[in-house]
Order: structure tokens, then C-alpha cells, then sequence
């Protein structure tokens, strides 16, 4: 990511959530709230851009879509990215969801929360939960321009905690927070781990277990590592790849699925699940009526602070 430029792919998932909870049925993933972080503007720029895409990528399919609704719903549903950005939010909300009933934690830290609209949206949880966004600074502060446009305060429960991946320590940024790293806590880290260097991923990684308590867990999805094999990448993981270059927010790193467990366990992470497509395809996208399919070459991650 440029220093100064907000993610524009983190406005992508916003607007791909947005999309689903007012088109689709039934529900991958319902972030009801999300079109409020969208501006009309970015709203139809965005739509513009998917049909373009679209109609460049795959003209022939694009062409026996009789209008703009329907060409819409058919990119999303078979080159773009929304089953990744869905299934990996439903995924890491329902094993929180779990853990906060089972009174198994009270921080939930959202890492790379872009804009995430959890803290709005589960006011339900936040009776036994802080939340902490934790972010690039220039995303960051445009969501809270944004949050501040629509009236939305928010709540005292949020916390919000700027931080670079690439250029500062998370455990350092935390301990300078409201954050208390003797309590129970859960991590996601969505749609982050594909544009840092490995180095920076594992540093991160590295970091939740030194500042979180045995049991803490973290949920995380990535690329494997065949995605960055040009003979190899499935052509609707090429598109999304192609497209967050040309926004400036390049995909650079994957993790070798076969070596992950032994990864992580070297930093002090124990992984507890890893779904493949096949799983993810299973668990949140059987028996739709429409054509979301979990995508090749992503996972989703369930690691615990051992
Ligand atoms: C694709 S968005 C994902 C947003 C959200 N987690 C989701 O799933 O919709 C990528 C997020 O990673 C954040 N990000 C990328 N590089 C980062 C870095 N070096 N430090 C902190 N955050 C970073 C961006 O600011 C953005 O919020």
C-alpha cells in the first residue's frame, strides 16, 4: 500500500458486502451496513468498473446479459472475489460469535478491519467485547472521516489502533492501546495476508502470540502458494490479481498450505483448522441457487496462542 493512500481494495470488499446483503439470497455473509460506507459516487464508479471488467474479461458471457443488473450479478457470482471476501468474514463471525457465548473472549481484535462494520452492527456482543480496529493509518483515518459523514459515533466499546504492518510492531502498537494482553482475545486478519511480504506476515503472526494469552486465537485467509505460479493460478484468481495491481495494492505473498502448521508452531501459533476450497465450498456455499462457489487457491485459517 502507498503511504498516503487509503486501500481502495478495502472499499472493493465494502462494496462487494454491500452488493450481496441488498442482491443476494440467502446470506453468505449479511453485512447490512455496509453500503453506508460507501458514498453514491464510489457506489457507481465501482459498479461502472465491474461491468468494464466484465465486458473486457469475458465479452461473450457479458453479451448475453440483457441488462446492467444481470451483467452485475453475473460477474459477481463467477469471476469476482465476493466468495472470498464473504465466506472468510462468515467464517471468522461465527467461531467469535461461539467463543463470546462460551465466555471464551473479551477483546476482538480486527486487523486490517478496512471498513469492517462489525462494532455497528453486533452492539449485542459489544455488552461483552472490545473491539479494536486495527489498521493502516491512512485507511484508517478515512473510515473515521466516513463514519463521522454519516453521523455514525462510534461506539465507546471501539477502539481504534493505527498501525503499518510493513513498518511497526503490532504487540508494541497494542500495548500502547486500551488493549490488555492478560485477557482472552480473538484476531481476524481478513484480506491482509496476500499484500504483505512474508516477512511482515509472520512478524504480525509472531506478534498476536506474544501479546495475547494461551487460548487467544486468530482466523486469518490466504493465497497458497500456487496462485503466484502463472501456469498453475486459476484464471479467476488471476483477474482479482490483476485488478488490486492496477489499484495499486499488489498481491505478493502466498503460504504453502503443507508447511503452514510447522509455520506457524514456530512462533508460538498452533493451527487448529484449515479449510481448502473443497471445505470452504462444503461448509458456506452448497446447495445455493445461484452460482457462488468458494474460490480455487483460497483458505481460511483457525490458529491458537499456544
Ligand atoms: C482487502 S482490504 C480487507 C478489509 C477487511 N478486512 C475485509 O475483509 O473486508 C485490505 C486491508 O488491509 C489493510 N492493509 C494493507 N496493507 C497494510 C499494512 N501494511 N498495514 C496495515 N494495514 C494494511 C488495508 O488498509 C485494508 O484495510
Amino acid at each position: 500500500m502507498e503511504a498516503k493512500q487509503f486501500s481502495k481494495t478495502a472499499m472493493g470488499t465494502a462494496f462487494m458486502r454491500a452488493y450481496h446483503a441488498t442482491h443476494d439470497h440467502p446470506k453468505i455473509f449479511d453485512d447490512f451496513l455496509a453500503h453506508r460506507l460507501i458514498t453514491e459516487v464510489e457506489h457507481r464508479h465501482m459498479e461502472a468498473r465491474q461491468i468494464e471488467l466484465f465486458q473486457r474479461l469475458d465479452p461473450a458471457r457479458a453479451a448475453l446479459c440483457p441488462d446492467q443488473a444481470s451483467a452485475l450479478a453475473c460477474w459477481m457470482q463467477t469471476w469476482a472475489p465476493p466468495p472470498i471476501a464473504l465466506g472468510r468474514a462468515r467464517y471468522a463471525e461465527d467461531i467469535l460469535e461461539q467463543a463470546v457465548q462460551q465466555q471464551q473472549v473479551k477483546q476482538y481484535v480486527i486487523l486490517g478491519a478496512g471498513m469492517d462494520t462489525f462494532a455497528l452492527r453486533r452492539p449485542d456482543l459489544l455488552e461483552r467485547l472490545q473491539v479494536f480496529e486495527v489498521d493502516h493509518p491512512a485507511t484508517q483515518a478515512h473510515k473515521r472521516r466516513r463514519l463521522l459523514e454519516i453521523g455514525q459515533e462510534p461506539p465507546a466499546q471501539l477502539h481504534f489502533v493505527p498501525v503499518d504492518f510493513s513498518r511497526e510492531n503490532l504487540a508494541d502498537a497494542l500495548r500502547r492501546s486500551a488493549y490488555d494482553p492478560q485477557t482472552p482475545s480473538f484476531f481476524s486478519w481478513l484480506g491482509v495476508t496476500y499484500y504483505l511480504t512474508r516477512a511482515a506476515g509472520f512478524a504480525t503472526l509472531r506478534a498476536i502470540a506474544e501479546v495475547a494469552p494461551a487460548g487467544s486465537a486468530v482466523i486469518f485467509d490466504y493465497l497458497d502458494t500456487d496462485a503466484f505460479v502463472p501456469e498453475r493460478v486459476a484464471k479467476r484468481v488471476q483477474i482479482m490479481m490483476d485488478n488490486v495491481r492496477r489499484l495499486g495494492e499488489p498481491m505478493i505473498t502466498g503460504f504453502d498450505p503443507a508447511t503452514l502448521a510447522a509455520d506457524l508452531a514456530a512462533i508460538g501459533l498452533s493451527l487448529h483448522e484449515d479449510l481448502g476450497p473443497a471445505d470452504i465450498e462444503a461448509r458456506f456455499f452448497a446447495g445455493r441457487p445461484d452460482d457462488y462457489h468458494a474460490s480455487e487457491h483460497a483458505r481460511f485459517a483457525w490458529a491458537v496462542v499456544a
